[in-house]
């Protein structure tokens, strides 16, 4: 069965000595909480050894938050999917908007990360999503359906819940104006006609995952549509209670 999933993109914050204080609130938060919904955790590189050590062998899974795609060698400052599993990493965040738009990444590199982190035995989260310059010429769709075309080329998977798409438009990521329910959606309904017609009904096991200014007060609602599977969460992924509030609300 597909569970749901709440995942917590710390991005470039959190020192290790918050990272410990942060996760440790979080586990505390979730002595409670049901076993059907997947958590996790994508600290910076930095912290994943504080965070892994915390986690242990609790339901909380460990994520990096990029990853290159070689195995070894001369590629100074990149990280191997070898080296995050590793680190204890479970899943990799790959072509986030913020690495796609500033760091310079395309879909031809987000293809090489996702195929060799899923050799490698990591899950894959992929980031898609339409900036506010292409949504308000009504493109939204057409780039979505195109970063997630690429993504999914020559793909071959042997567990489709290993692999999650997040749809984070762009315009909504740390503004506090998060897509309606509808709006997310309809997107997400594009996603999976997408990864229907390439995987048939194994497609259905691929959970597509909202994120953009999620916070405790809208969640509920965005995840009542048929085919939003979970949250990718930014900011209130910071706030401990904020993000034990998320996920209590996914597991209800
Ligand atoms: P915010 O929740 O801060 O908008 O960030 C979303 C995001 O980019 C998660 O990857």
């Amino acid at each position: 069965m597909k569970k749901m999933m709440v995942a917590g993109n710390w991005k470039m914050n959190m020192l290790r000595y918050q990272a410990k204080d942060l996760t440790q609130d979080i586990l505390s938060g979730l002595v409670d909480v049901k076993d059907d919904i997947d958590i996790v955790l994508a600290p910076p590189f930095t912290a994943l050894d504080v965070v892994s050590g915390l986690i242990g062998n609790s339901r909380v899974m460990l994520a990096a938050q990029n990853v290159f795609w070689e195995d070894r060698g001369a590629f100074t400052g990149e990280i191997s999917p070898a080296m995050l599993v590793d680190a204890g990493c479970k899943w990799v965040i790959i072509g986030h908007s913020e690495r796609r738009g500033i760091l310079g990444e395309t879909d031809t590199v987000v293809r090489k990360k996702i195929k060799a982190s899923l050799s490698d035995g990591l899950n894959v989260i992929v980031c898609v999503g339409e900036t506010l310059q292409e949504r308000e010429v009504g493109k939204t769709i057409k780039i979505v359906q195109s970063q997630v075309e690429s993504a999914l080329m020559d793909l071959e998977l042997d567990d489709p819940q290993r692999f999650v798409i997040a749809y984070e438009p762009v315009w909504a990521i740390g503004t506090g104006e998060n897509a309606t329910p509808k709006e997310a959606e309809d997107v997400h309904v594009t996603i999976r006609e997408i990864t229907g017609s390439i995987f048939a009904q194994d497609s259905e096991l691929i959970r597509i995952i909202y994120g953009g200014s999620v916070n405790g007060d809208n969640i509920d609602e965005l995840l009542h549509m048929e085919n939003i599977d979970g949250a990718l969460i930014g900011g209130a992924g910071l706030d401990a209670d904020s993000f034990v509030k998320i996920v209590k609300i996914a597991g209800e």
